[in-house]
């Protein structure tokens, strides 16, 4: 990055300077002079918006180092252009970075807190959680570096296990009320996930996160209908993704057997179909639609896709 721009800046530079004598030079120095106001306001914004090193940047020997290098640039004049570009680049990219890694890492103080608060945690993971806490915490203050690092050093026992792993097996809950923490603990263990998981199929993801935080609640009456919620969404779910599968199998078996255009359409339907299986609600049912009914098979004397799904 930092090899990129320089060499863009100096570039930049070269041609700006190539004609100093001449018709050139009145217009190259005045564009000089744009592309100088231009960074040092993008520079002047950046020291607005941290000159009061709002919240834990205040103790961020990093930030603090990139901080003084913006200051330092805004004191240079617009022959130096080239390095008060590279000095944006430099601090948004970190900065934006840092950005990114403070929200995974609050992220996961809450998964971390979240998982405290249940009684039946195992003791060891307890402890395992009880330390991750503070140290993410510290964590806000160090470098991107060892953020990365904080983030990436899970716990064998505790973190890379399926969830029913880390809970003290529940013995006997007839003569108790309902607990909706353990129903929702088996809903999350059904789909091997935790919600700090994959994070490829955003709708589910989504879902099973608001289930997940749902555990938090001091009543059961809300854990209640937050399962409700979740099932009522993964029963629709579970139906358009076997109308889905069905679909495809179809097409899988049909696409050998015709021609174009109504073979190059059944191909890319197909995929579409795929992609679906990880999209949301909406996507699933819209191509599901689509693809009941493809007009340039028409002709080709062969099945049409109806009534495999019901619109609804
Ligand atoms: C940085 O921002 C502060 C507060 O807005 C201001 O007082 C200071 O003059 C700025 N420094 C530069 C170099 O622009
Ligand atoms: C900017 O220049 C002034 C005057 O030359 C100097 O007093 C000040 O320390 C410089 N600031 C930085 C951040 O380099
Ligand atoms: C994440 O989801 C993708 C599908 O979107 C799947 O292929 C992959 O195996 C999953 N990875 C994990 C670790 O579950």
């Amino acid at each position: 990055m930092k090899i990129s721009t320089k060499m863009i800046g100096i570039i930049f530079l070269a041609r700006l300077l190539k004609q100093v004598d001449g018709k050139g030079e009145i217009s190259d120095l005045e564009s000089l002079a744009k592309t100088d106001a231009k960074y040092t306001a993008l520079l002047k914004e950046i020291n607005a918006t941290f000159h009061n090193r709002p919240t834990h940047i205040k103790k961020n020997a990093e930030f603090e180092k990139n901080f003084q290098t913006v200051l330092i640039a805004l004191n240079l004049s617009m022959y130096d252009i080239a390095t008060k570009i590279d000095t944006y680049t430099d601090f948004t990219v970190y900065n934006q970075i840092r950005v990114e890694l403070e929200r995974k890492i609050f992220k996961k103080i809450q998964v971390a807190e979240r998982l405290l608060k249940l009684e039946n945690l195992l003791p060891k993971c307890r402890t395992f959680f009880g330390d991750q806490q503070s140290l993410l915490v510290r964590g806000f203050y160090q470098s991107n570096l060892m953020k990365l690092e904080l983030l990436h050093d899970p716990s064998p026992e505790c973190e890379n296990v399926e969830l029913q792993q880390i809970f003290i097996e529940p013995t006997s809950t007839t003569s108790k009320p309902h607990n909706y923490d353990i129903d929702i603990v088996k809903t999350l263990v059904k789909y091997h996930t935790r919600p700090w998981g994959n994070k490829t199929y955003k709708e589910f993801d989504e879902k099973i996160w608001i289930l997940f935080m749902a555990i938090n609640s001091e009543e059961q009456k809300f854990k209640k209908d937050a399962l409700a919620t979740f099932n009522k969404y993964d029963e629709h779910r579970a139906i358009l993704d076997k109308a889905l599968a069905i679909r495809i199998g179809e097409f899988t078996k049909q696409i050998p057997n015709e021609k174009n255009p109504c073979k190059v359409h059944l191909i890319r339907l197909k995929k579409e179909l795929g992609r679906a299986m990880f999209a949301a609600i909406k996507k699933k049912h819209d191509i599901l639609v689509e693809s009941n009914y493809v007009r340039s098979c028409l002709n080709n004397n062969r099945k049409l896709y109806k009534g495999t799904y019901a619109l609804n």
